[in-house]
């Protein structure tokens, strides 16, 4: 069954024109800003961005200042959001739309597709909403939304595409497509949708055949896996503590971190902090409590902090030791980049969410 276009449009626009919720990035015109938006958007719940949104344009307010600042300050201002690849990806696209676009966002799906981090979904967002570009864009609540009003069990990507692409009204397509994303986001949601408040109900073939509940079918997620990670805090008698700068790969890419390691169990924590202790204590500088050959006698256990990733269920098991004195330097030979850091400094780095539970556990 296909559903009337003319109406299908109209009524679903005249959903959005009444009851869209007023966020942020709607009052923009801005394509920096409506970029922005949508790559906060990605995989994150609009509650969270809101906590993010304004004041990254307080600090980046356009792409020049985007593209000029360093990557700390980018990563210190993703703080929390996660997914922190989204960040580095944004701070390369500014630079690339410095260099390569003179400054301008570039204007259309397939330019904007060559950005880093810009794939369809964003592309497509970015290209309809901030320059009405006659493009679809399927997010989450598209592709449920879609897979209800068709009746499809498995919409391929193809489908969704081509599906979505037909709908497009091509007088409104920023507004089409976020209309169809508050659609999936506030009416056709994934449980209990509310079919009795929806305005493209008389067209909806799940609905007719009793198959919304199962429409679409879920997806299979493979079982996140279970992490046990030591961490040692080395904290110096003035209160700095040593942090680590995350290399390249992972979803913690150059953030700053207490030194970790993956472990079997819970039991090997304290042996695994003494390691790691020994490693980043460089012999001959300063004389750290407990490490080396001695037992870590001085070290104390600091409360789990358990942190779900997309993949990865973590659990870090953190000890503390402190040492006597700062060492001038720590792993200076090796392709590390360590920092002993006091509080203000902490404050201006990017940490993920478990070490700063962790920092406030000391
Ligand atoms: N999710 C992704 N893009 C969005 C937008 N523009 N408005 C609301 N939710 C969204």
């Amino acid at each position: 069954m296909n559903p009337d276009l003319d109406r299908l449009r109209a009524d679903l626009l005249g959903f959005y024109d009444r009851q869209k919720r007023d966020l942020p990035w709607r009052r923009e015109e801005d394509p920096y800003r409506i970029l922005v938006s949508e790559v906060m958007l990605q995989q994150t719940r609009v509650d969270t961005v809101l906590g993010y949104y304004e004041p990254w344009l307080g600090r980046f307010p356009d792409i020049e200042a985007l593209a000029a600042a360093s990557e700390d300050s980018v990563l210190k201002a993703w703080e929390g959001l996660g997914y922190y690849r989204r960040a580095r990806n944004l701070h390369a696209a500014a630079r690339v739309v410095r260099e390569e676009w003179g400054g301008a966002v570039p204007s259309t799906e397939a330019e904007l597709r060559m950005l880093p981090g810009v794939g369809e979904y964003t592309a497509g967002a970015v290209a309809s909403i901030a320059f009405g570009e006659a493009v679809p864009a399927v997010d989450g609540n598209v592709r449920r939304a879609l897979a209800r009003l068709y009746d499809v069990v498995k919409p391929t990507a193809r489908w969704l595409r081509e599906t979505a692409a037909a709908l497009v009204d091509p007088e409104r397509p920023g507004d089409w497509n976020q209309a169809l994303m508050e659609l999936g986001a506030t009416v056709c949601t994934p449980r209990a949708p509310s079919c009795g408040a929806c305005p493209v109900a008389w067209g909806c073939a799940a609905r007719s055949a009793g198959t919304v509940d199962e429409r679409p079918a879920p997806t299979r997620k493979r079982a996140p896996r279970k992490a046990v990670i030591a961490l040692v805090v080395l904290r110096a008698p003035g209160g700095e503590v040593l942090l680590e700068r995350r290399g390249e790969g992972g979803v913690l890419a150059g953030m700053w971190a207490f030194p970790e390691q993956e472990i079997d169990g819970v039991d090997r924590a304290a042996e695994a902090a003494r390691e790691l202790a020994a490693e980043f204590l460089t012999a001959g500088h300063g004389s750290p409590a407990g490490t080396g050959d001695a037992p870590l006698a001085e070290a104390r256990p600091l409360p789990h902090v358990r942190h779900h990733f997309t993949h990865i269920h973590a659990t870090y098991v953190p000890w503390l030791l402190e040492v006597a004195d700062v060492p001038e330097r720590c792993l200076d030979s090796s392709d590390r980049e360590t920092r002993w850091a006091g509080s203000a400094e902490r404050s201006e780095l990017a940490l993920p969410v478990a070490q700063r539970t962790v920092l406030a556990h000391l």
